[in-house]
């Protein structure tokens, strides 16, 4: 398949990288700074350029026909709102729609759910308080997403860690009560799980939660 992957540069960004390639997919990796991804493999092309832009956006999508388009851009903080993130994910779904690429498969947060409160205090009272900024963040990139034209999938991840690929992991479209120990993930399963996600249909066009 052919992938672009935005956010490549980043701790799952760079997971979606390592493994797409690992399983024989030409990869393109489109970084603001290529220095950081520090890779080289002769199916990986690096494009440099600004997710803020669409024009750059819309140039790399409509450079190859891409099977799945992978939004893996994160805020710094997340207490703050980064509205350039969420322009640029408006950017990324109007050019995968313009340029008819195949799926994109987003990261989103487990607390945007309707349903998260099931999840316990946490989800239902401190994240809501808390991470105000980063869940209406998160919430707008969904409803961008879901409201474009492209096919699509929000995966939708607890706490993320930088724990090692065990390939056991739960998802599900609907939450049911976990024990707060399974509330979190690694990014190398994370994006295993991306990767099935952006070859498999099932899940089309809905939010998944993922988790340990
Ligand atoms: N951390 C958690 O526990 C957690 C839980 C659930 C969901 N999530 C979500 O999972 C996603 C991925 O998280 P992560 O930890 O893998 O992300 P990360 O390591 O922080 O990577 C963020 C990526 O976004 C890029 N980026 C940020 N601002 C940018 C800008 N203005 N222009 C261009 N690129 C920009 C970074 O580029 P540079 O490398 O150039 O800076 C990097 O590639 C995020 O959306 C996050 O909210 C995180």
């Amino acid at each position: 398949m052919k992938m672009i992957i935005f956010g490549a540069t980043g701790k799952t960004g760079r997971e979606l990288v390592l493994q797409g390639l690992e399983q024989g997919h030409e990869i393109t990796a489109f970084v603001r700074n290529p220095d950081k991804l520090n890779m080289e493999h002769p199916l990986l092309h690096i494009v440099q350029g600004d997710v803020t832009s669409y024009d750059e956006v819309n140039a790399a999508l409509a450079a190859k026909h891409y099977d799945a388009v992978f939004s893996a851009l994160g805020a710094k903080s997340p207490f703050q709102r980064d509205l350039r993130l969420v322009e640029a994910v408006r950017h990324i779904t109007h050019a995968a729609a313009a340029q008819q690429a195949g799926k994109i498969v987003h990261i989103s947060f487990i607390g945007t759910r309707k349903d998260a409160g099931k999840l316990g205090l946490l989800y239902r009272w401190i994240t809501p308080l808390l991470m105000r900024n980063l869940l209406a963040d998160h919430r707008d990139k969904e409803q961008i997403i879901s409201s474009g034209a492209a096919n699509w999938v929000l995966v939708q991840p607890p706490l993320l860690t930088n724990g090692e690929r065990t390939g056991s992991y739960y998802y599900e479209t609907t939450i049911r009560q976990l024990p707060s120990s399974k509330l979190k993930l690694s990014r190398a399963n994370l994006a295993e799980f991306m990767l099935k996600l952006a070859q498999q249909s099932e899940q089309d066009r809905k939010a998944v939660m993922v988790s340990e």
